[in-house]
């Protein structure tokens, strides 16, 4: 078992990676409120009992309906504030759970037990929690780092692949926010990737996390240089919109993007072309996706333009010179309506 802590602003976090057993023997599910979707149950047979809530798997069920319900079975179990929310699950779960957690008695304690690529990877670390309403994703929740992760590759055998790919989007992002060795060992191991090596998903995803601490250690809160970890969700945000979060699951959109980001770089004469090239070439080994020729750049810039009103804000891009080399800019609506016009090859 690995032990890394992190900290954030007065919280301190706990990672372990570490095996199923321990991860049974070490905590006292008992003891807490354990929250699953139904595929992530089966998952924790040895461990849960009977006594824990099991909710709809899926983004659709990311509501406060069902954060309500998480918040119902608390108070049953009579919990205090010392009392431990334990999310076993992807993303959609830990957040909800942690968005609970948070609220509940002004917070009470949290610990995830990650389940998917994405969730290992991004979405149990970095304090952000909530639940979607309506149609706006994470438009309601709170900052609220777990104190516990708890991460077994494991878990990941009969992820379906479309969920590996999901995580392996974010895995290059953060490589290419900081970790050259990260993007050699996704470049020269796809297939033993794929094939759910154990040990090759622990290293994945214990470099991913490293390079988010390094940037979220100094900005929980998203007022300067955690907006690097958007490289390419300003496009792919937009992409999810048109196509109604339906044909481009979140992982293939951000491919998409960091397509477009680095397309938008070398269009603007900033980005190193072998970079460019090195890192498409990555993409297209995964087999992502690099064009929509479907979508109406358009719209996808409307989209872009909703969201900034949204937001209250500028439309920013995240962009790169090279690895490690993020700068933010604005970019004019013309010239964004170029760069979703190329194509990326
Ligand atoms: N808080 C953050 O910083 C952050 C960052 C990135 C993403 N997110 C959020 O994460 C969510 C997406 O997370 P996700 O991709 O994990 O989706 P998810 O939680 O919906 O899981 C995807 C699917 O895989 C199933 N599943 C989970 N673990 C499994 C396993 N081990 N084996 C088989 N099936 C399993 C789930 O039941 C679900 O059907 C989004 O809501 C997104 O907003 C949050």
């Amino acid at each position: 078992m690995k032990k890394k802590s992190y900290n954030f602003d007065t919280a301190v976090c706990s990672i372990y990676f570490t095996d199923k057993n321990s991860i049974f023997n070490e905590l006292d599910f008992s003891a807490g409120l354990m929250v699953f979707d139904k595929n992530t149950r089966p998952l924790f047979d040895e461990a849960a009992g009977d006594d824990c809530l099991v909710l709809k798997p899926g983004e659709k069920h990311k509501t406060l309906k069902n954060m309500e319900k998480i918040i119902a079975a608390a108070l049953e179990k009579g919990f205090g504030r010392d009392s431990v929310f334990i999310a076993c699950g992807g993303g959609v779960i830990c957040d909800m759970t942690a968005f609970a957690a948070s609220v509940y008695m002004r917070g009470a304690r949290l610990v995830l037990v990650p389940t998917t690529l994405l969730s290992m990877i991004d979405a149990s670390f970095g304090g952000k929690t909530g639940v979607d309403y309506k149609q706006y994703k994470n438009i309601i929740g709170t900052f609220y780092p777990a104190e516990r992760i708890s991460i077994c590759t494991d878990f990941l055998q009969k992820l379906p692949e479309a969920e590996i790919l999901n995580g392996l989007a974010e895995a290059v992002k953060h490589a290419m926010l900081g970790d050259e060795q990260l993007l050699v060992l996704l470049e020269k191991n796809r297939d033993k990737i794929l094939a759910r090596d154990t040990e090759l998903l622990q290293e994945i995803v214990e470099r991913s996390i490293a390079v988010k601490a390094a940037i979220v250690e100094q900005d929980l809160r998203e007022s300067g240089v955690r907006m690097h970890l958007n490289l390419g969700h300003t496009f792919a945000h937009a992409l999810e919109t048109v196509t109604g979060f339906k044909n481009w699951p979140h992982g293939r959109a951000v491919a998409w993007g960091l397509g477009r980001a680095l397309t938008a770089g070398r269009m603007l004469g900033l980005t190193d072309r072998n970079y460019a090239d090195r890192i498409i070439a990555l993409l297209e080994l995964y087999g992502y996706r690099l064009n929509a020729e479907k979508i109406k750049p358009e719209l996808l810039a409307a989209a872009m333009a909703n969201d900034k009103k949204k937001r209250g804000g500028e439309v920013n891009f995240v962009l790169q010179k090279t690895l490690a080399g993020t700068f933010i800019q604005k970019l004019e609506k013309e010239f964004v309506l170029e760069v979703l016009a190329e194509t990326v090859s």
